[in-house]
């Protein structure tokens, strides 16, 4: 919450399954490219929010099998809970406004009456939710059913429909759109609402995302048709919200230029590099092109070039010092040797390099330090490093981009890579 100082130029409300993860894309090609684009240009000023119907279990399981960038705000279990950081502290007082008129044992005990309803595993049951599957014929009856028996029982619960199956119970006051409202009400208590927010979804739990006022929405090309049924008799004709024609992640990146919300050119879908620097040219924009870099050459998705490496030469100085995770110094002049000799080690492989919570500070004039996790798959192992990086934009030449003063690596907490010389830098 305390991350920026001041409004959030865009903050993104976002849908995790089929929505920013795409089940059906064993590449997470669109997920990269919207990583990309965050950290190229968004990390530094504006706020991502993951919206999620997984309980804190799932969701971390999710965070382990998907190349996905972590958010600011964590909100899971449907808008049960929210919490913020890398740490995920928790909301307590969305908990106290959640406790009023919830009484989670009548809702089980009137469940229980219903054979049509099979419960969800033990780890999505949470405080403030009661989760079921139920067949798409039967939902509508037993949906209304059930909300007779809880008026009669004098509880406001909200049932709510998602993914042609699954059947969620919360506090009326819950649900993803009420948790961003309270969100919104608490940056405006501090002056610091969001310029922008686009909220991003693909089935039922989502829906209330598009009520929330001033808001821009995107259904995902692939949304469900409980979603779209729901937009067609609610919000039919409200500008602000669009059918992407891209399937998930690529349906977000389609509305931040639908909507004109800042660039929408991910690092991802420029092959030149050279023509790819922004009018405000950003350092993290220069750290997330370098890996991509990075990735293309062991890859061979770009031709070998000597002037590749005399570039990246030219770009430090003399003197740079790059410390590799595994503790080991490396001149420029290694770092180079070292990349001549990767080129196309990973051709046809499944290798892919993204970098995620990219903090810039200019500690002195020209002078940037950089902080970020880099994140490497490389077949069936995935490594990440913790790394620092001084970079210089004096005599900046956009074109050319920051010099590289020095860089330091240390893996992350069980995540080093197996073979310390498949990490290159
Ligand atoms: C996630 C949750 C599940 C919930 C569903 C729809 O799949 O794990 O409990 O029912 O989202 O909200
Ligand atoms: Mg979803």
């Amino acid at each position: 919450m305390d991350r920026l100082n001041k409004s959030a130029r865009l903050m993104i409300v976002s849908d995790l399954d089929h929505t920013m993860v795409d089940h059906h894309d064993p590449e997470n090609l669109s997920l990269l490219r919207f990583n990309a684009l965050w950290e190229a240009y968004y990390r530094h000023d504006s706020l991502l929010v993951f919206s999620t119907g997984r309980s804190p279990t799932l969701y971390k399981e999710l965070r382990k099998e998907k190349p996905m960038l972590t958010p600011d705000i964590t909100i899971m279990s449907v808008g049960t809970e929210i919490t913020y950081g890398t740490s995920m502290v928790p909301d307590e007082g969305w908990v106290e406004v959640l406790n009023k008129k919830w009484d989670r044992n009548i809702v089980t005990e009137e469940t229980s009456k219903f054979p049509e309803l099979k419960l969800q595993a033990e780890t999505e049951q949470r405080p403030h939710k009661v989760s079921f599957y139920v067949q798409k014929d039967k939902a509508q009856e037993v949906m209304k059913e059930l909300s007779e028996k809880f008026v009669k029982r004098g509880l406001d619960v909200k049932i709510i429909y998602s993914g042609g199956m699954d059947l969620d119970m919360l506090p009326q006051g819950a649900g993803k759109g009420q948790a961003l409202a309270y969100l919104h009400k608490k940056f405006k208590a501090e002056g610091k609402l969001p310029q922008n927010t686009l909220v991003c979804g693909d089935s039922g739990n989502d829906a209330e995302l598009f009520t929330i006022p001033e808001v821009h929405g995107v259904m995902v090309s692939n949304a469900q048709e409980e979603l779209l049924q729901w937009h067609a008799e609610n919000a039919k004709n409200n500008p602000k919200v669009i059918h992407a024609t891209e399937r998930c992640a690529a349906g977000i990146i389609q509305a931040i230029g639908h909507f004109n919300l800042g660039p929408s050119k991910s690092p991802r879908d420029v092959m030149d590099s050279s023509d790819s620097v922004p009018e405000n040219f950003e350092p993290g924009h220069d750290i997330v092109r370098f890996f991509l870099f990075l990735e293309r050459w062991r890859r061979a998705e770009m031709e070998y070039s000597e002037l590749y490496l005399a570039g990246l030469k030219a770009l430090s100085f003399p003197s740079s010092v790059f410390v590799h995770p595994s503790g080991i110094e490396q001149s420029i002049l290694d770092c180079t040797n070292a990349l001549r000799r990767s080129y196309g080690d990973k051709q046809g492989k499944q290798y892919r390099v993204w970098v995620d919570q990219v903090t810039t500070t200019e500690i002195g004039s020209n002078i940037w330090l950089l902080k970020f996790n880099k994140w490497e798959i490389s077949g069936d192992e995935r490594r990440g490093c913790v790394a620092t990086v001084l970079l210089s934009s004096e005599d900046l030449s956009p074109s050319e981009g920051f010099t590289w003063v020095h860089m330091h690596q240390t893996w992350l907490d069980g995540a080093g890579a197996k073979d310390h010389t498949d990490w290159v830098c």
